[in-house]
């Protein structure tokens, strides 16, 4: 079993896509952990993009992330990382397939819609970026219907 954490970006937020991005993810199966909607501040966003803050496009990332309130979500289930970066697609919504949701809701490689977890190591750093334990309810591992 595994948890990753996704961020519903400002642009989804600003599109009213939040509750679709939301149904495909359980849909698939995924498990929801923990949720909440906030504002991400320059702060979080340097934590959180620690890898990109040198690169040249950090400033307009974090001009982005911190322009309006996102979902921030742990999800969970069996290879959730996995799972869920292959519903995400590819970064540049121009080159994700369709079916993938930055494919079938975007154009743009910056307004992407949807962050996931890119590996073991980053939920086991972003997802306490996001949540306290105490937000995180335990393991959902046996939920009649919930795997299969
Ligand atoms: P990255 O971690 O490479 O992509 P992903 O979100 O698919 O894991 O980059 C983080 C975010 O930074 C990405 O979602 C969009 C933004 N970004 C740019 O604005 N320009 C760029 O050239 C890259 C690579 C990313
Ligand atoms: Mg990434």
């Amino acid at each position: 079993m595994q948890r990753t954490l996704v961020l519903i970006k400002p642009d989804a937020m600003k599109r009213r896509l939040a509750g679709r991005i939301l149904t495909r993810l359980e849909d698939k199966g995924l498990a929801l952990v923990g949720l909440k909607i906030m504002q991400v501040t320059p702060d979080l966003a340097k934590q959180h993009y620690a890898e990109h803050v040198a690169k040249p496009f950090y400033p307009e990332l974090e001009e982005f992330i911190t322009s309006g309130p996102v979902v921030a979500i742990c999800l969970e289930g069996p290879e959730a990382i996995t799972v869920t970066r292959g519903m995400m697609g590819k970064t540049n919504g121009r080159e994700s397939a369709p079916g993938t949701i930055r494919g079938d809701f975007g154009m743009s490689r910056q307004l992407n819609l949807i962050h996931g977890s890119d590996s073991p190591e980053a939920s086991d750093r972003e997802i306490p970026l996001y949540f306290s334990d105490e937000e995180l309810v335990g393991s959902t591992d046996g939920m009649v219907g919930t795997f299969f």
